[in-house]
């Protein structure tokens, strides 16, 4: 049901510090930062030959991630997105097996201007799992 790695996402305390580490010791390409204040992220994505990796720094007052910081002030790898053809397909086939949909259980549009879905990560062997259609 699900398809290519989309990206993984690094939750970071600071956001310049991280660009700083993937631009500067780990020669990557990184895109310009994106705040997304429907999701309580500012974001760049760390563009890789086969893959993304993304960048998340808390934005605003109630951001998801910033539980997360407090719990690692060093930051660390808060989720995993994969993607799918149809999201509500994949969310209404992964939710009759079972599986929690965060949130209000429908879509919003994600970095990528694509709608995404959160799922459990107690459902995914606690791993928070995004899913993104492409
Ligand atoms: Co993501």
């Amino acid at each position: 049901m699900i398809g290519r790695l989309n990206h993984v996402a690094i939750a970071v305390p600071n956001l310049k510090a991280g660009i700083e580490i993937y631009a500067n010791v780990l020669g990557a390409n990184i895109t310009e930062p994106l705040a997304l204040p429907e999701h309580g992220v500012t974001v760049v994505f760390v563009e890789l030959p086969n893959t993304k990796i993304e960048l998340l720094e808390a934005l605003g007052e109630d951001s998801p991630i910033s539980a997360f910081i407090e719990r690692n002030p060093s930051g660390g790898v808060h989720h995993i997105c994969y993607e799918v053809d149809d999201i509500l397909v994949a969310r209404d086939q992964m939710i009759a097996k079972g599986a929690r949909v965060l949130g209000n259980g429908e879509p919003k549009n994600g970095a990528h201007n694509k709608p995404v879905l959160f799922l459990h990560p107690k459902d995914f062997c606690g791993t928070l799992v995004e899913l993104e259609q492409v």
